[in-house]
């Protein structure tokens, strides 16, 4: 069933890397609904982060949704391992190549939740024709490649372009980067669903003191539910 309420996807890009599982199982003990996965080619984005074999291993400690974000190019070659590695939603970046319909349709093909992303100087106008062919649409509230950037206002107008154009199709609409309890109400009150939180998520926590986790998804979720009518 679609559902239009608040969903928080930390990003284990903000994790310890030296215990993705155990981080996993903490931040969904805690209350994330997604767990979001950052991945970087060191081509697309300038940074290099996780493989398909990364993705494998940590599958067994995720419960719920496994949100695969491909900051890659080229991108079509590698979705069936993610695929394979058991992501439930796959997102490509419409900046990745000149063919970003064909990508979307393979990622359909293999029976995931098809997510289409957007950068900061991007249109959205670049998503009109492919939202009858999208579960999600990702805007991006920093330029990709790393953790901790703060958050580009300019995107909101941006946001509320797309929730219209949107309408009534049973899209999400995910913004990712420099969601804090400030800015995760400006985004909710346009129209977005899924708010991808990576530093402000796992600040004062780790593994062996998760509390932090927990308090820190609760507050972002109810700043950004106070603006939701
Ligand atoms: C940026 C990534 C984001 C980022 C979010 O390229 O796609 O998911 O890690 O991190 P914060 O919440 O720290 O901006
Ligand atoms: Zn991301």
């Amino acid at each position: 069933m679609f559902d239009r309420s608040i969903k928080i996807a930390p990003s284990i890009l903000a994790a310890d890397f030296a215990n993705f599982g155990a981080e996993c199982r903490a931040i969904e003990a805690q209350g994330a609904d997604w767990v979001h996965v950052d991945v970087m080619d060191g081509h697309f984005v300038p940074n290099l982060t996780f493989g398909p074999a990364m993705c494998a291993a940590i599958r067994p400690h995720i419960k719920g949704v496994m949100d695969v974000h491909l900051m890659i190019s080229p991108v079509d070659v590698y979705l069936d391992a993610y695929a394979q590695a058991g992501a439930d939603v796959i997102t490509a970046h419409v900046e990745a190549g000149p063919h970003i319909h064909r990508t979307l349709q393979a990622i359909r093909a293999l029976g995931k939740k098809t997510g289409v992303a957007l950068n900061p100087g991007t249109p959205v106008e670049a998503v009109a024709e492919l939202l009858d062919m999208v579960d999600l649409v990702c805007v991006m509230t920093v330029n990709p490649g790393f953790g901790g950037q703060s958050f580009i206002e300019s995107q909101v107008a941006k946001i509320a372009r797309l929730r219209q154009m949107i309408g009534d199709r049973p899209i999400h609409i995910e913004i990712d980067g420099g969601i804090t309890v400030v800015t995760a109400p400006l985004v909710s009150a346009v129209g977005a669903d899924v708010l991808v939180a990576g530093s402000a998520v796992f600040k004062g926590g780790s593994v062996d003191n998760p509390a932090p986790y927990g308090s820190n998804i609760r507050a972002i979720r109810a700043a950004a539910e106070a603006v939701v009518g």
